[in-house]
């Protein structure tokens, strides 16, 4: 990744974006980091008569902007400084509509950032280790906007989907009106596979009760929405969950209701090579071409370590192998740290490994994972895995 995230969105993808919003009358449209312009260049297709006011750090793209854009305020500014609005010109609470792909950057030692998050009202709902640059960029957008002013900004999947913002994600449906998600295809942008997603926002505005979830395929279309109660924010807001376990009402128990106890190797795959084990790495699920993994046994190393014949062997972490599984036929593989065990009762042994080895069980444990480029599948989320009841 380059010091300033630059991943431009495709032209469709601004259509895409400008063109889900809400608002119709709109005099001041912002773009803060607007890159080559592509979002800006599609408000300006939906809002002919707005004023434009952009901004960027890097001077090519001011110049660039100031070409396509000759009738709009495009300056070489850091978005992440607190004093963005005056240097813009623009004071707070002026735009009516907001648009942004902001850099996705840890935000360390950004002078005042408290300050910014406070007016945009996000101070008390995200803490000072995780702020990363797309959060600021959102609270400075908020700043930019009049009350009820409509903000669309493309977000990297953790924020969508992590616990580390369940608080944020709530704030933002409580105090600025969250109240529609797009989920964008995977590697949608170029030189990366970040997933995203769109996020609309009404500054201030009254929270709505259900949120609208839409997926858009690699060609812009989009999908059919999801409804999901705004209580469920804070749990998770990307259309690829919802749509999967969206009720069908079949009766399911949970790896939790089973009482499964789902172990993570404690070992990295570092150590069990330099220590001359017989370890089981995510690389290890495709020698098993029949699933059954056949190790020596090891009775003298810690159970922590381990696993044992008719565990479950699940990939916890990988880009592209997390639809692996596979059973401990014999031995005592140690497990790398990417690697969970899951042990549950043997009357149930056969029900769990159908269900995480269809493909259903494939797809959910896809959906559920989380993260930008690596995708990893959390404990406590895999622990709410649904296990068709047979009983
Ligand atoms: C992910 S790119 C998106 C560009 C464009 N908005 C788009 O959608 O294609 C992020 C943009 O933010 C700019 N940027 C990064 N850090 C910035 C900062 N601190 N202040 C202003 N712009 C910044 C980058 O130069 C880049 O153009």
């Amino acid at each position: 990744m380059n010091a300033w995230a630059q991943f431009y969105t495709p032209q469709p993808a601004g259509h895409l974006l400008v063109n889900a919003m809400l608002t119709d009358q709109v005099q001041t449209v912002v773009d803060i980091g607007v890159g080559s312009g592509q979002l800006l260049r599609a408000a300006q297709a939906r809002w002919q008569d707005a004023r434009l006011f952009a901004a960027d750090i890097d001077p090519q793209h001011i110049v660039a902007a100031r070409t396509y854009f000759p009738k709009a305020v495009c300056l070489r500014l850091d978005a992440l400084h607190v004093c963005l609005p005056t240097k813009l010109g623009l004071a707070e609470g002026q735009a009516d509509v907001a648009v942004c792909n902001p850099p996705y950057l840890p935000a360390r030692d950004i002078p005042g950032v408290y300050d910014i998050l406070r007016a945009a009202d996000l101070h008390d709902c995200i803490s000072a280790k995780r702020i990363t640059t797309d959060i600021v960029f959102i609270a400075q957008n908020l700043r930019l906007l009049r009350t009820g002013g409509e903000l669309a900004v493309i977000v990297p999947d953790g924020l969508a989907t992590h616990s580390h913002y369940a608080d944020l994600r709530q704030a933002l449906c409580e105090r600025h009106g969250l109240y529609r998600v797009i989920q964008l295809p995977d590697r949608f942008f170029a030189r990366t596979e970040a997933r995203t997603h769109i996020f609309y926002l009404r500054k201030h505005a009254e929270p709505v009760s259900d949120i609208r979830l839409t997926g858009a395929s690699p060609n812009g279309d989009l999908m059919e929405d999801v409804v999901i109660p705004a209580e469920l924010a804070r749990t998770r807001l990307d259309y690829s969950f919802h749509s999967v376990t969206d009720g069908s009402g079949a009766s399911v128990v949970t790896l939790r209701d089973l009482g499964a106890e789902i172990v993570r190797g404690a070992l990295t795959h570092k150590e069990c090579v330099a220590n001359n084990l017989y370890y089981f790495h995510t690389t290890d699920f495709k020698r098993f071409p029949n699933r059954l993994a056949v190790y020596p046994a090891a009775p003298s190393l810690p159970e922590r370590w381990v696993a044992k014949q008719g565990d479950i062997l699940l990939p916890r972490v990988g880009a592209r192998c997390l639809h692996y599984a596979a059973k401990v036929r014999s031995g005592n593989p140690v497990l790398t740290d990417c690697v969970y065990r899951i042990r549950i009762e043997s009357d149930w042994r056969k029900a769990v490994w159908k269900a995480l080895s269809s493909v259903d069980g494939v797809l959910w444990r896809q959906h559920a994972a989380h993260g930008v480029c690596a995708r990893t599948l959390g404990k406590e989320m895999l622990l709410d895995f649904p296990v068709p009841n047979l009983g």
